[in-house]
């Protein structure tokens, strides 16, 4: 099962991140699959680290977007991506030394977050966006 599905209400109305949006969730339930199958470390390490990789150059894209249409909610939006990349950043450490293995608290973590943040803080600049003729 699925642990995230993506459906019309997470568009934020921009093709491309919307396009990143559902990659990002189709990674997220790769690496849910994974794990429920009890897939070792060598598998489970590769689909994190896309999955951070990713979400990194998501937030880059999406952060320049709205550096482009000079979106006024930037500064509070950057500081939230960054908080979670380091709070990502900082599990794949543990992970990497192996102190600690990919488990459910994560990955419900990264689906919460995910949630909220497409429904809320990604679908603000979606009108702001679009007045500034990107869509
Ligand atoms: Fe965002
Ligand atoms: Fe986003």
């Amino acid at each position: 099962m699925a642990l995230l599905t993506w459906s019309n209400k997470y568009s934020v109305g921009v093709k491309v991140l919307d396009n990143q949006h559902a990659a990002f969730l189709r990674m997220l339930n790769e690496l849910h699959g994974a794990m429920m199958k009890g897939q070792a470390q060598a598998v489970v390490g590769p689909l994190l680290r896309k999955l951070v990789n990713y979400a990194r150059e998501h937030f880059s894209t999406e952060e320049r977007l709205m550096e482009t249409a000079k979106y006024p909610g930037l500064a509070k939006h950057r500081e939230e991506h960054r908080e979670l990349t380091g709070k990502i950043a900082e599990f794949v450490g543990r992970f990497d030394r192996g102190e600690d293995s990919l488990n459910i608290h994560l990955l419900n973590f990264l689906r919460d977050w995910l949630n909220n943040h497409l429904r809320e803080m990604d679908h603000e600049y979606e009108q702001w966006l679009h007045d500034h003729g990107i869509h």
